[in-house]
């Protein structure tokens, strides 16, 4: 496999203060326990085409992930795009160290760490941060505590935790920030949220957090117009906001969707489709509205179709 293709300038980072805080997915392969094999269609072989840019033999059985390569900066949003079962809700458990999930080949690095080494939460402290698409109720545990918590375990180092006072302070700018009522902080983490709420609570939660990188998974799944426009608005804030402590660009975001709707108000810097555990195709925003109205299909059978830039020059999706 052709790894070293320079990756074309205009698909290149584009944030200045990028700098090596990227996070490097490469050919990464991953199985779960149980999944079985997907049928290929009509029995035919794999295409010769995937198969043999492989680095490693074909999985036994239960791989969902074939082979991913993806590179997220900080202050850059890629979305991702993919049918149902293509194995973006698999990415995004494999960043944060789920542990179903089994890498049996490829790598991801970030500040100069391999991440499959650390426990998810050093990957927290290191900056990464997943919104589910099924966010959990944590009864009983306030917002407050639940974030304070959080973000001294993630952003103070242990002799230095954030006084309550002051992260109250924080957190009613960010709720300002974001259009949300202080009573939302005050209820218990999702409890009896509605599935909006609980959306533009991942959202809020990663407000309040900063992380360096964040995977949002179908954020805006679920969603009403008005709440859409908010979480995007959320989002687009963050996105250009500098750290608060000290200067950064805003977060890298991995934005997982179904949907074109989101890209109109989040506009991505790249757009990448996931089929059967592959990034078949990179482009910029119009391979979302392409997709829109063609359908997966499309990328797949068509010779036109733009390809990942990370992969080899002759590769042809
Ligand atoms: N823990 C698991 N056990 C068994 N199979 C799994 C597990 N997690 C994922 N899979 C399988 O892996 C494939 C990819 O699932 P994944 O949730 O990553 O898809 P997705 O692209 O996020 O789909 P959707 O768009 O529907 O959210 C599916 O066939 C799924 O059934
Ligand atoms: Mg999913």
């Amino acid at each position: 496999m052709k790894q070293d293709t320079p990756t074309p300038p205009s698909l290149r980072a584009t944030s200045p203060q990028a700098g090596e805080d990227a996070l490097n997915i490469k050919n990464l392969h991953v199985s779960v326990e149980g999944a079985p094999t997907p049928p290929r269609a009509g029995g035919a072989p794999t295409t010769p085409s995937l198969d043999s840019a492989r680095d490693t033999p074909p999985q036994a059985g239960g791989e969902i992930l074939k082979g991913v390569t993806l590179r997220v900066a900080q202050g850059e949003v890629h979305a991702l795009m993919g049918p149902n079962g293509s194995g973006k809700s698999t990415l995004a458990h494999v960043l944060l160290g789920h542990p179903r999930y089994k890498v049996t080949s490829g790598s991801i690095t970030f500040k100069d760490q391999n991440v499959l080494s650390l426990t998810p939460e050093a990957r927290a402290k290191l900056g990464l941060f997943l919104s589910f698409q099924y966010p959990m109720e944590v009864p009983g545990v306030s917002f407050t505590n639940f974030l304070r918590t959080a973000y001294n375990n993630t952003r103070r180092e242990k002799d230095d935790p954030i006084s309550a006072v002051d992260f109250v302070k924080m957190l009613r700018e960010k709720a300002e920030m974001l259009g949300l009522k202080e009573e939302f902080f005050r209820r218990p983490v999702n409890e009896g949220f509605s599935g909006g709420e609980k959306k533009r609570s991942e959202i809020f939660q990663l407000a309040a957090l900063e992380p360096s990188i964040a995977i949002l998974d179908e954020t805006d799944s679920g969603l009403d117009i008005d709440a859409l426009r908010i979480v995007a608005d959320g989002i687009n804030k963050l996105r250009g906001q500098r750290g608060l402590e000290s200067p950064r660009s805003g977060p890298g975001i991995l934005l997982i969707t179904h949907y074109q709707r989101i890209l109109n108000y989040v506009q991505p810097d790249f757009v990448h489709v996931l089929v059967d555990g592959k990034i078949v195709a990179s482009g910029d925003r119009r391979l979302a509205i392409t997709l829109e109205e063609k359908g997966y299909g499309w990328v797949t059978s068509s010779p036109v179709a733009p390809r990942h830039p990370l992969l080899g020059e002759e590769r042809r999706f």
